[in-house]
Formats: C-alpha cells, structure tokens, sequence
C-alpha cells in the first residue's frame, strides 16, 4: 500500500485572494480525510502566504489521519512544531519568492542546520522527513542527519519533455533502492498529477506519495456544476419568493 498525503495549501490559496474566511482548508482536510487521504500536509511559510498558525493550530485538533507540517528548517518553525506536534516534519529549502518549492535541501551544504533541526524535532516526538533531490549525494547526506525518511522530489520527472521522462524516473528509482539500503523510509512528491502519478506510484519500496496542486486544481473544476446549481437554486427560490 502507498500512503496518500493531501497537501491544502491550495485551498488556504483561494482564501487568501479575498482576504475572508472561505474557503476553509481545514472543510478541505475533513473532505479530503473523507476521501481516503491517508494524511493532510500544511506548508506554513515564512511569509504566511496561504497556511497561517491559526490553521495549523486548528489542523492539530482536527485531523486525526498523519498531520505532515512542511517548514523551512530555521528556528521559528521549529519552536511552533515542538507547540503544535504534528506527527511529522517535513523540511525544504525556502525562498520567499518561489512560487512553490523550488528544489530539494542541501543536505551537505546546510549539514549543520539541517541535523540540529533534526535532532530538536525528533527529540520533540516527532517524526522527520526530508525533501531531496533524487540524487545520490543527497541520499548519503541525508541519511547522516539522522532522519527517519526523505520525499524525493518528483518535479524533474514531472516536468520532464515525454523523451527525457524515463531518464528521470530511473533517478528516482535509483535513489529510492539507496534510500532504502540507508535505512531511511522513502516518500515522493511535487508536481504529480492524474496523467503522471502511475509511474511513480508503482516504484517498489515507495512509502507515501504528497500530492498538492493536481488534487485542489481538480476539486475546483468536479465541483463546479455542483456549486453552481445550488447557487441557481438559492437565486430561482428567492426570485419565485418575490412574484
Ligand atoms: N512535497 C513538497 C515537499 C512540497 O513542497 C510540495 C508543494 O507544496 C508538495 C509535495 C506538493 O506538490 P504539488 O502541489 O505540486 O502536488
């Protein structure tokens, strides 16, 4: 069995373009926990840009599948991880202009950062995970920090032109059977979509899978005609109302 971790920053996306209160990630996290996620992931970044605290404080208390908190690994986040318990860390590289996450740690250059974050997280109770490339180096380094298991970034795959796709996958492949052999766990995420998830889902070894944007982006369009119809109801009920 592969895990499914639903990642919600998207839904928080759509909330912070109005400002207001909807719609909610943590309605997004209880439907996609009905849908069968295995787990919710919630970035909180720096510049709050779409999960704030008050979500993840929230989050904490409502969801009871795997609560998996993405943050940069800087003290500020780790002191609201050690507060919040969730029952996983994430750790990424983050840049505050970056759309989304760019590229996986370096977990050489920053070696120090990255393990005493380790180190207080998983003394903490809580179970640590880190985002890297699929590439042997990163492996190695990541598996000296002292981590449980790693998420290998997917994007190249994804992003990958159809002759250029295999290459990547082999990457990924090949850093899985190391991770593994280094006693990590292995997980893969960013970028998988409905058309690209199967390639990736089937690698032997594979713990969990961290899907965001596809899943949200798909949300919003299969509940249009559902949304709009009950918007036609209200209107066609009041407008009859008034004859
Ligand atoms: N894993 C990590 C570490 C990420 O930073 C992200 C994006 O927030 C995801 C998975 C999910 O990526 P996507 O939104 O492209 O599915």
């Amino acid at each position: 069995m592969v895990l499914l971790g639903v990642n919600v920053d998207h839904v928080a996306t759509l909330r912070q373009a109005r400002g207001g209160r909807e719609p909610d990630p943590l309605m997004g996290a209880a439907l996609a926990v009905l849908g069968g996620a295995d787990g919710i992931t919630v970035h909180l970044r720096e510049d709050r840009r779409h999960i704030n605290d008050r979500d993840l404080r929230l989050m904490r208390q409502l969801v009871s599948v795997e609560l998996n908190l993405e943050m940069a690994p800087v003290k500020e986040m780790v002191k609201i991880a050690l507060e919040t318990k969730p029952d996983m860390a994430t750790l990424v590289p983050e840049k505050r202009r970056e759309l989304t996450t760019e590229g996986g740690l370096d977990a050489k250059g920053d070696f120090k950062k990255i393990s005493d974050a380790v180190r207080r997280l998983k003394d903490g109770g809580i179970q640590v995970s880190l985002f890297i490339d699929p590439v042997g180096v990163a492996v190695e380094w990541a598996a000296k920090t002292g981590a449980d298991m790693v998420e290998l970034h997917t994007g190249y795959y994804s992003n990958a032109r159809p002759s250029a796709r295999h290459k990547e996958l082999e990457k990924v492949k090949s850093s899985m059977a190391l991770a593994g052999s280094a006693g990590l766990m292995v997980n893969a995420g960013h970028g998988l979509d409905y058309a690209n998830v199967a390639g990736i889902a089937h690698l032997p070894g594979l713990r969990g899978l961290y899907i965001g944007h596809s899943i949200v982006g798909r949300a919003v369009l299969v509940g249009m005609k559902e949304a709009v119809a009950g918007m036609k109801a209200l209107i066609n009920l009041a407008a009859a109302d008034k004859k």
